[in-house]
């Protein structure tokens, strides 16, 4: 099915209403000239989606920028539910704890500060793999080496989701391939035929892949 534009408009607006607390995100992170780096939010009601019917209550976020997904998740977790967001960038975090605050729900969320890769070694030490749920959306070069942290930070029927795996709308297909659609290519063929977990590629927003632990 080919989404034309008009198709495209009416598949968001049945898709789910984004709330005020996150249109407020999204309108504040639009000045700023990294805003694509924001989820769109068809993908993020359905990560919301994959926490409410898993009923996840430890998830781990890689890659926060401001705070827009950590604040849709947190928002739809049940009691004693908290995520842990791993960002590099002071300023953006800055943002974001803001936004977490205005919102109310800061209280479920903990923000670690610094390269992510180090945030995830730490967790793994002093956590384990007690991770019901995670969101991978930060640096493209270390999808490979985080899908390993992440197996290993999921607890066994786990749930893992990947941001942008066709590549920022530029499927790896010849005129696009560099050192970032690469690595997204090779992690996608090594998921195809790693027997360790359960998957499914998405063509939704830059399209999302789940992983789910065996
Ligand atoms: C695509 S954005 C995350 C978007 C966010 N999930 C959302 O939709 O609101 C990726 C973020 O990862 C951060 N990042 C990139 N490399 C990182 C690293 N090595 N460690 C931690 N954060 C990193 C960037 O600073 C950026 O804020």
């Amino acid at each position: 099915m080919v989404l034309t534009p008009k198709l495209y408009d009416y598949y968001r607006s049945v898709c789910g209403q984004e709330s005020q607390p996150l249109k407020k995100v999204r309108e504040e992170t639009k000045r700023l000239s990294s805003s694509q780096m924001l989820s769109l939010p068809e993908v993020t009601h359905f990560l919301q989606f994959l926490i409410q019917v898993t009923g996840s209550k430890k998830i781990l976020e890689i890659g926060t920028f401001t705070g827009y997904t950590t604040l849709a998740l947190a928002a739809v977790l049940p009691n004693q539910g908290h995520i842990i967001t791993c960002e590099k960038d002071s300023r953006v975090l800055e943002m974001a704890k803001r936004f977490w605050e205005e919102s109310g729900y800061d209280k479920r969320i903990t923000a670690r500060q610094g390269p992510a890769l180090e945030t995830l070694e730490e967790l793994l030490k002093t956590e384990g793999s007690v991770f019901d749920f995670i969101f991978m959306d930060a640096d493209k070069r270390n999808y490979p080496a985080y899908y390993e942290l992440s197996l290993k930070l999921l607890r066994p029927g786990g749930l893992l989701a990947i941001d942008n795996v066709l590549g920022y709308s530029g499927v790896y297909v010849a005129e696009v391939q560099n050192p970032l659609t690469a690595a997204l290519h090779a992690l996608n063929l090594h998921i195809a035929q790693d027997e360790r977990v359960h998957f499914s590629v998405l063509p939704i927003g830059d399209g999302v892949t789940l992983v789910h632990k065996k």
